[in-house]
């Protein structure tokens, strides 16, 4: 096809896209939006049948790899990924080094630069091998890295991961074990996790995974692009709304504020407050895993009771949005943030570290999207360019002068 970007540049054009609202940086074959219609496919699979059906595994095996994998297949990358579950003890003493309350989505970052570290023979960009080893090194030690961060920040003693556990079981014993007792495991809050890592899996070319696609058309290694990703995640505009809508729920319970006043001052645009876990770049319609994760959080966390009045007031919220004026004309619906953090909550996680849980399960679509990068034909190092508005040329002034 006609590459009009290349054809404009050589004419002296330049588009001005701020946010690049409409500029595609590559070709994918991994993730499909339609965001006018809701639907969101990972390599073709509808996410609703991946969310049901699948695991978290054999989507990452779908993203990375591009296609299902047999039984023998599965087995075989569930052994590869279980057998780099743990990490360097010498690594380990990294998370003791931060302070208590340090956010998780920082420490999480530097121990994915202290696994590269660790991992220096495995970093050539173009060595197959090198990158096979690392995208196996990553997602096996996610989980281990994750719950550490965790674990630093309540100070409680890390655990060792164990083969006989599923990659979803293995974290959260890494999360909620302690040497005390057996961290017994629920059935129901395994197949959560299981849904809601599948869910956050790929989501093409969002803030993150521009950023690791970015920083590795430079030719960075793996550990540095996707530590990079992390770092872009941590944004309350993007994976960070999951702490922010959480933290929001609880400033209104707390203020005795009632949403539909809430609500008011959102659409103050003098107030600079947003409705956190609304509205998306792409879906001008229902995010479709915001619509999943409601219906797990309403079977989650609703007891014997019916009760749970933070989880009420969100859905007041979206009540009261979705039939105002404001939001309709915007299309501004529920994001994927929206519900996440009520179920994290309820398991015991604190607001902080809820986006490292997103980062966990957007993993192997950022090793996907990265590795997609390094075998286009077509790569390019990423380098935009700009509109320059400032001054035109001025002669220097000596410092006495001015
Ligand atoms: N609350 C109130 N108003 C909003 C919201 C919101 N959450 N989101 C968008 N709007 C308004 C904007 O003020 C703007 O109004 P205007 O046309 O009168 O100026 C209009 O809707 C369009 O919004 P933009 O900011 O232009 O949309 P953009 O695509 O640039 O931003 C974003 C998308 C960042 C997600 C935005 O909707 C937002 O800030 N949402 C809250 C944070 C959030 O939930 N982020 C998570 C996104 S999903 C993810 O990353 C995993």
């Amino acid at each position: 096809g006609l590459n009009i970007a290349k054809v404009l540049s050589q004419t002296g054009y330049t588009t001005l896209d701020t946010g690049y609202v409409n500029t595609a940086s590559c070709q994918s074959a991994i993730t499909y939006i339609d965001g006018d219609k809701g639907i969101l496919r990972y390599r073709g699979y509808p996410i609703e049948q991946l969310a049901e059906k699948s695991t978290f595994l054999e989507v990452s095996y779908l993203l990375i790899y591009g296609q299902l994998p047999t039984k023998t297949e599965l087995e075989n990358f569930a052994d590869q990924v279980a057998s780099r579950m743990m990490i360097d003890e010498r690594l380990k003493e990294l998370y003791r080094s931060f302070p208590r309350g340090g956010h998780p989505m920082m420490v999480l970052s530097a121990g994915i630069m202290g696994l590269g570290a660790y991992n220096r023979q495995y970093l050539d960009p173009h060595n197959p091998e090198h990158v096979e080893e690392a995208s196996l090194r990553l997602l096996g030690s996610m989980p281990t890295m994750t719950a550490y961060a965790y674990k630093s920040s309540v100070g409680e003693p890390f655990q060792y991961p164990r083969k006989n556990l599923s990659y979803v079981e293995n974290y959260l014993r890494l999360s909620f074990g302690t040497p005390m007792e057996e961290y017994e495991l629920n059935e129901d809050v395994v197949r959560a996790f299981e849904t809601l890592f599948i869910l956050h899996a790929d989501h093409e070319q969002n803030c993150s995974t521009s950023t690791v696609r970015m920083v590795g058309s430079s030719d960075a290694n793996i550990y540095a692009s996707i530590a990079s990703g992390v770092n872009a995640l941590s944004g309350p505009l993007h994976g960070g709304a999951n702490q922010a809508v959480l933290e929001m729920l609880r400033d209104i319970r707390d203020n005795g504020m009632n949403v539909k006043d809430f609500v008011a001052k959102v659409k103050d645009k003098q107030s600079g407050v947003k409705l956190m876990g609304f509205g998306h770049r792409v879906y001008k319609n229902y995010d479709p895993r915001a619509q999943i994760i409601k219906g797990h959080a309403d079977a989650l966390l609703r007891g014997t009771d019916n009760n749970n009045a933070l989880l009420d007031m969100a859905i007041e919220l979206e009540e009261t949005a979705l039939s105002d004026e404001y939001f309709i004309e915007r299309k501004l619906y529920p994001n994927v943030d929206f519900y996440t953090g009520l179920i994290y909550e309820a398991m015991g996680f604190p607001p902080s570290y809820f986006t490292a849980l997103f980062a966990l399960g957007r993993l192997p679509g950022w090793i996907a999207q990265w590795r997609e990068e390094h075998t286009d034909p077509a790569r390019k190092i990423g380098r935009p360019r700009q509109v320059y508005v400032g001054a035109t040329e001025r002669d220097y002034v000596p410092m006495d002068a001015r």
